[in-house]
């Protein structure tokens, strides 16, 4: 069943060509939207984090290249010299956060869908901006898919769904990954609850799932990181439902640091950890988990809290954005076709078609 939410996270404003989004760095005290004008303004949102999460980054490198295509055509009507200006921009985009592949996914998908179109420069420019628009609509419909899939494996009334970080609505076009199936199961049961992590060191389970959750009128508990293990001991969780930036062929996932805690405190309690991810966020490129790039972040997120220094000074810090959650301790990941189950080697090759005969 659909559940209407309120929050379009990233948008593309036809009549002004620029790129509006809500801005996530002001979150939960101010609900802000900003108009993104230019390709340098949009590496420097997604690096700054003002868009975040793996598919509302990917629609945002979409953008990006559309915003480049804008600009490249000020200066050249020579379809090659567009081609190999707008490749340099895209290599540019992708470089500004490494870790969620649906950053490469879109600027890429971007860039083959008009590389041997042999149409004329502006008319690639609108090419580029007609399919970012597909690719923007296209991910509500995806998560909503993804939410209704999730939505059948909660079949306990007045089921308690924790999750870690934010896979929402703001973490995507609109819906959700994790919170799609929240949103979908609440649609069928307004009796489902959310625990929702806090998500040291940014805290985006504090500031974005709890406000995007409490906009929508979901019943929603915010806990601290280490306290999910306490709960599941107490039978209060029945199940896990978290995000993806990037999942191996083998099922591997990477995903914001504290994941793979959360999925061995949940396996220890046999509680099913589901990841909710769209097929776009799967790198069958990549073999398993140690390949996925992982993002060392600025370590002021992890000595400070609202500016102010919480630790020695000159302490040794290491601050890892994200960590990687092995196969085996993944009861399913629910996709926009279905929930795919172990062994993921078998299950992601054949949703890809890519079984040999
Ligand atoms: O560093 P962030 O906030 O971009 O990290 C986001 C996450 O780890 C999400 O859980 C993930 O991108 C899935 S979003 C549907």
């Amino acid at each position: 069943m659909e559940f209407k939410s309120k929050i379009k996270t990233i948008e593309w404003i036809r009549d002004k060509n620029v790129s509006r989004m809500v801005d996530q760095l002001v979150i939960p005290y101010e609900y802000k939207l900003v108009d993104i004008k230019t390709s340098d303004e949009m590496f420097d949102a997604i690096k700054t984090m003002i868009v975040r999460g793996a598919p509302a980054i990917g629609i945002a490198g979409a953008h990006g290249i559309a915003l480049a295509a804008l600009e490249i055509a000020k200066d050249t009507k020579k379809p090659q010299e567009f081609l190999q200006k707008l490749k340099e921009r895209a290599q540019y985009l992708k470089s500004s956060r490494p870790t969620a592949v649906n950053l490469m996914w879109a600027v890429d998908k971007q860039y083959d869908y008009i590389k041997n179109s042999e149409k004329t420069v502006d008319e690639m420019v609108q090419m580029l901006i007609d399919h970012a628009v597909e690719l923007e609509n296209e991910d509500i419909e995806i998560n909503k898919k993804i939410g209704d899939y999730g939505a059948a494996l909660v079949t306990k009334k007045g089921a308690t769904i924790l999750t870690h970080c934010n896979a929402g609505a703001l973490a995507t076009v609109g819906y959700g990954t994790a919170l799609g199936v929240v949103r979908s199961a609440f649609a069928n049961d307004n009796t489902i609850q959310v625990f929702a992590d806090e998500t040291r060191p940014r805290q985006q389970g504090a500031r974005i799932t709890t406000f995007e959750l409490a906009m929508d009128g979901i019943p929603v508990t915010l806990i601290t990181d280490g306290m999910s293990g306490y709960f599941m001991n107490k039978g209060m969780i029945d199940m896990v439902v978290v995000g993806a930036d990037r999942i191996a062929a083998n099922g591997d996932t990477a995903n914001k640091i504290g994941t793979y805690n959360l999925a061995i405190v949940a396996n220890y309690h046999n509680i099913p950890f589901y990841i909710a991810a769209p097929l776009s966020t799967i790198d069958t490129s990549i073999e398993t988990g140690i390949e996925i790039p992982i993002e060392e972040r600025s370590h002021e997120e992890v000595t400070h809290i609202n500016g102010k220094t919480v630790c020695a000074q000159g302490v040794n810090v290491i601050n890892p954005g994200f960590d990687v959650t092995p196969a085996s301790l993944i009861k399913g990941i629910i996709t926009e076709k279905g929930v795919l189950y172990p062994p993921y080697s078998e299950s992601i090759k054949k949703v890809f078609n890519l079984l040999e005969v």
